[in-house]
């Protein structure tokens, strides 16, 4: 069952141009298809034709214009095989589909009303018989016709060629896109669809047509997600030197959605979640979604669709390349400190304990049963890092020199990791053998630092040893490249310039040590006084770092470490180092150190006012949780609120006069870095306030609930009102769903909100959500809301003891898995992490798994379930 990388053959043929002719109908779609198919000669398997395809119901096949009989094609489940085809021939087939009965949401299925594809990974062999394989590069032209009232917009891949009416009252349009490109990145749309249009002019002066098409209603909320499309495409021109390539780049909003988006050549469809924003509706994290994904999808039109994959395998080659393109790009256009704490609270408290599990697997994994399960955070944020590594090692401008090799290497190719790495090698002369370990060795490795400073002989010695815990197939490892960037700090919170023992003179005062070996040794020479290490700056390698030193000392970085990530780590690091001191000790008396540390950033914050509320944010229960050995969910959540409380109470003037100075109602529709960082301080002011429950903040909250006109002021407020205890709470949340009931992404908020509160009752408040009329398994977002947020953000009640919130879950699993295996797969993950836990909640765990098991449950679900419990 399972598929394996080392089992790839080159296709034995190739299909060069593909003619799809769609007669559209939510029930009912003919699907004609003609495929021109040439043998490979560099296959020397024998010549026959294998095609894929699942829940097609075939009308009609033909060979070169003639009817095949059934004696020359054998039809299996989920393949068509043509044995002993020519060289070179037309092959043409009619299917029909049944899009409206389609809830999987891959293929072609309907949204609200519009029907439209989602192709990758496995998709396209839903619509029709073809090899679905991304090494398969074809021409697409595209004749749609559909019911006029119904489906007036009618959109696929590339340029229109030709639209109009048809003697029966439909009407239809063609398209064709020029580039060859493999069947995942096929996309149409077929809908009664508004747009908002804009343009973008080239470097090289050509002008492209830019269009968001949405719901009329949504006509609203088009402006962000236009001018974030902008902004990527001069981006990638100024960064990478990538220019846009067709005349036009369509972006459709889709409200039932597996994902986030997808990149499909000149037509990317989009959750509408992703896309639309406005300030009313949609929060400050949503419009920085919202650029993060426009920029991401458009940058995949170079890594992805100009250079795609010979195989899923290769996925993060191009996942991995374009998250890193995207964390670039967002860096730029706002806080680059914000951005990259982001991330890696991202990596840490979600990719570093998939390594550390049953579903443990390589950037690049080496097999799999179902490529759906591995759209994960190892093969994107992971695959991130790698690449960021790499250009940490070669530094911008000969990392630069490798992306251009590579595209002028391999445009119009699908291709490997390798590929990628020798570009790279090639264009600066470097041997990067080394460097592949990271793509196919598992595991998140550790760093032990031990360090030494010698007065008299004025040295400072550093010791590091890196090793790699096993993972599922994986028992030992090879020592990884892993780029450590070190600065020495003087008590004065100054870089000292560095020379290393054996140099002449001192050179810069960073520097990128290239850790090769298991153990090594540095000894840095003239060093007067004794340093404070600041090590791994800008988190330089997706690693544990494990460094026992003085909780003094991580103080003194908090307040002076010259690299921004590396204060804020900083601060979480001691944080954390008290908070689970205290879960070890039961007991919880409020640290000096956090008081002090936070009380300056209070009375002047920084300039970066949204770095400095992430400055004042306590580390999150599940990067926590990520350091115990045993994860005690309940001592967690207690010292966290405890302290939590304990710092409103003990800076309460502090915190309440910078809410003040940063509470600017009038800058509500102000989207700028700067005025989200005046309401990112101000909402983390009021967090902490609000756990006061007392009257005073009671009126605050409710205050500020009551007059915010932006969703971000008003969400903050309902949450400090939700999660706090206020006496509001009941009536406050069914103003909210009044107020908002015809806007399904506010909606969804409101539902995640109540799955994440912490409060005693949760189960049963759940439940209640999930009776709700407005809740809906077959539209992901709602899903995700209830589902997805209960079992990742509300720990306390998920991990009840009794089992209860388990079985919840397990129960709707079961329901789920029958409409959509992919989302059910993706939320039975938090049940996989069972050995983390005591023996009473992992034997409650792993009974909800073993009854998954036993039921009649998807290969997406099957493999996660299995993985888990033998992992
Ligand atoms: N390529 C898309 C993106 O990252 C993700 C699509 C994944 N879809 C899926 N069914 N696994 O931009
Ligand atoms: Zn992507």
């Amino acid at each position: 069952k399972a598929i394996r990388l080392e089992d790839y053959r080159p296709p034995v043929y190739w299909v060069d141009r593909v003619a799809l002719a769609f007669d559209l109908d939510a029930d009912t779609t003919r699907v004609q298809a003609r495929l021109e198919v040439r043998r490979n000669p560099a296959s020397s398997d024998p010549n026959d034709l294998i095609l894929n395809g699942e829940d097609l119901e075939l009308q009609r096949i033909r060979l070169d214009g003639r009817p095949l009989e059934p004696a020359r094609y054998r039809l299996e489940a989920d393949r068509l095989i043509l044995p002993g085809v020519p060289e070179r021939f037309t092959l043409e087939t009619e299917v029909l589909i049944h899009p409206a009965a389609n809830a999987r949401l891959e293929g072609l299925y309907l949204s609200e009303g519009m029907l439209c594809t989602q192709c990758e990974a496995e998709g396209f062999r839903r619509i029709t018989y073809f090899p679905d394989r991304p090494d398969v590069m074809a021409r697409y032209r595209v004749t749609l016709k559909a019911d006029k009232t119904r489906y007036p917009v009618l959109l696929a891949n590339g340029n229109l060629l030709d639209e109009g009416m048809l003697d029966d009252g439909r009407h239809f349009a063609v398209w064709e896109d020029p580039f060859p490109k493999p069947s995942y990145l096929f996309a149409l749309v077929a809908g009664r669809l508004e747009k908002r249009t804009d343009t973008f002019t080239t470097m090289s002066g050509r002008e492209v047509l830019l269009e968001l098409y949405v719901e009329s209603h949504d006509l609203d909320k088009c402006d962000h997600a236009l001018d974030s499309l902008k902004r990527a495409m001069a981006w990638d021109e100024r960064k990478y030197g990538r220019e846009y390539d067709l005349d036009r780049y369509m972006i459709v909003a889709v409200s039932h959605f597996n994902m986030g988006a997808m990149e499909n050549k000149g037509l990317n469809l989009f959750n509408s979640q992703c896309v639309l924003a406005r300030p009313e509706t949609a929060t400050d994290d949503d419009f920085e979604r919202v650029l993060a994904v426009v920029g991401h999808e458009y940058f995949h039109n170079w890594t992805g669709n100009r250079i795609t994959l010979r195989d899923w395998f290769q996925l993060s080659l191009k996942e991995g390349l374009t998250v890193f393109r995207e964390q670039q790009f967002c860096a730029d256009e706002a806080s680059k400190a914000v951005r990259r704490i982001e991330d890696v609270n991202l990596l840490r408290t979600r990719q570093f304990p998939e390594d550390e599990g049953p579903l443990a697997h390589p950037v690049r994994p080496d097999s799999y049963i179902e490529i759906n399960n591995f759209y994960t955070m190892t093969v994107y944020e992971k695959g991130a890092e790698v690449v960021r590594m790499l250009c940490t090692l070669l530094g911008w401008e000969r990392f630069r020199k490798g992306m251009d090799l590579y595209f002028e290497r391999h445009d119009g190719q699908a291709v490997t990791c390798e590929d990628f790495l020798k570009a790279m090698e090639d264009a600066n002369g470097v041997d990067l053998s080394q460097f592949l370990r990271w793509y196919t060795q598992a595991g998140t490795p550790r760093l032990e630092v031990a360090c030494h400073y010698d007065a008299k002989a004025r040295t400072f010695q550093l010791n590091i040893n890196q090793w790699c815990p096993p993972t599922p197939g994986q028992p030992e490892k090879e020592p990884f490249l892993i780029p450590v960037t070190v600065v020495l700090l003087d008590p004065e919170g100054r870089e000292i310039p560095l020379q290393l023992a054996g140099e002449a003179a001192p050179q810069g005062s960073e520097r990128v040590l290239a850790l090769s070996e298991a153990h090594h040794a540095f000894r840095f020479v003239n060093v007067e006084r004794p340093p404070v290490l600041s090590i791994l700056r800008d988190f330089s390698a997706p690693v544990k770092l494990m460094l026992d030193r003085p909780l003094d000392q991580w103080h003194f970085l908090w307040r002076h470490d010259t690299d921004p990530f590396n204060r804020w780590d900083a601060g979480q690091t001691l944080i954390s180092q008290v908070l689970l001191a205290q879960i070890d000790r039961n007991a919880a008396v409020l640290d000096p150190h956090l008081v002090e540390g936070f009380a300056p950033l209070l009375q002047q914050p920084l300039a970066d006012r949204a770095y400095t509320a992430l400055l004042l944010q306590l580390p999150e229960e599940d990067y926590l949780a990520e350091q115990m050995d045993v994860i005690d969910v309940d001592g967690i959540h207690r010292v966290r609120e405890t302290a939590r409380r304990e710092l409103a109470a003990a800076l309460r003037d502090d915190w309440l006069s910078c809410y003040h100075a940063h509470h600017r109602p009038e800058e509500w529709a102000d989207t700028s870095a700067a005025a989200i960082g005046r309401r990112r301080l101000k909402n983390t002011c009021l967090s902490y306030l609000a756990s006061l429950d007392d009257p005073a903040s009671h009126d605050l909250a409710l205050q500020q609930y009551r007059t915010a006109r932006c969703m971000s002021d008003q969400l903050a407020a309902l949450r400090a009102i939700v999660c706090d205890a206020h006496p509001a709470k009941t009536e406050t949340l069914a103003d909210f769903y009044d107020r908002w009931r015809h806007e399904p992404l506010v909606i969804d908020k409101w539902f995640a909100l109540q799955a994440a509160d912490p409060s005693s009752g949760a189960l049963e408040r759940v439940r209640k959500l999930l009776a709700h009329p407005d809740f809906d398994l077959k539209n992901p977002n709602r899903v995700r809301a209830v589902l997805g947020v209960f079992a990742r953000q509300n720990p306390v009640h998920f991990h009840a003891r009794d089992g209860s919130g388990y079985q919840l879950l397990a129960d709707w699993l079961l329901n789920l898995d029958r409409i959509n295996p992919q989302v059910a797969a993706r939320l039975a993950q938090p049940l996989t992490a069972w050995r983390r836990y005591d023996p009473q909640r992992a034997r409650r765990m792993h009974q909800a798994l073993e009854r998954l098991r036993q039921a009649d449950i998807s290969k997406d679900l099957f493999e996660i379930v299995t993985k888990a419990l033998e992992g």
